[in-house]
């Protein structure tokens, strides 16, 4: 048994299937950690020509998914402890915070939304949760699912190398991440801060600190604002 289950259900499942194989979290899907299953919603469709998608009532541009093939589609890989998420641009802004609240759950359905949208008694009767990576609009949502699921399976145990790793990245505490460097020490005149070359674990976590708070300030002044709220 897998810790984390995810369904996403698209009609372009070809877009995000090379992703997820070639990428870090084809190590935790090996491992048996974390399966993620690509659902195809046309399979679904039960009219001769398998249609997902008809005319919006009241007029206006573009195509909207009809309600009955992503009914059953959800309703084939539903459980009762499943979190349904519809990836849209009017949901909530996806933030580190959330990605590690949604990875405690055990299965996760991810609807990835297509033309001008779906049919709204879909999210009314079996979205629970709606979630945007950001203000743009991108032609469907297959590629923000995929987005998410890797912000997702970073949380899970066992998929990352080094857990240690997601305690010192941008966003963690609503930080910017410090600057890194490896060999050599000097290239084309340029040194790396004596500081880490000093051993000194105390002094090197004081300057990560330093530099974490800094850069924060400089690009990102409106994370500092959320860490004095959450204090
Ligand atoms: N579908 C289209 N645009 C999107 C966005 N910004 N986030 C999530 N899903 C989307």
């Amino acid at each position: 048994m897998s810790l984390l289950t995810i369904e996403l259900l698209t009609l372009f499942p070809g877009m995000v299937e090379g992703y997820f194989r070639e990428s870090m979290l084809a190590r935790g899907i090996e491992a048996g950690i974390l399966e993620i299953n690509l659902r195809n919603i046309r399979d679904w469709a039960e009219d001769k020509h398998h249609r997902t998608d008809d005319a919006p009532f009241g007029g206006g541009a573009g195509m909207v998914m009809k309600p009955e093939p992503v009914f059953a589609a959800i309703e084939a890989v539903k459980k009762p402890e499943s979190t349904v998420v519809y990836l849209c641009p009017d949901g909530e802004l996806l933030t580190q915070k959330m990605a590690s609240e949604l990875a405690t759950a055990k299965h996760l359905i991810l609807l990835s939304g297509h033309y001008e949208g779906i049919d709204e008694r879909i999210r009314e009767k079996l979205v629970t949760r709606e979630v945007s990576i950001g203000d743009y609009v991108l032609t469907n949502g297959t590629i923000a699912a995929a987005v998410l699921i890797d912000a997702v399976a970073r949380y899970v145990p066992g998929v990352l190398g080094e857990e240690k790793s997601l305690t010192q990245d941008s966003f963690t505490g609503n930080l910017l991440s410090f600057p890194q460097y490896t060999r050599p020490v000097e290239y084309r005149g340029m040194r790396v801060p004596e500081v880490l070359l000093s051993g000194n674990h105390a002094e090197i976590e004081r300057w990560r600190a330093q530099k974490r708070l800094e850069r924060t300030r400089l690009r990102r002044p409106d994370l500092l604002n959320k860490l004095s709220q959450e204090q």
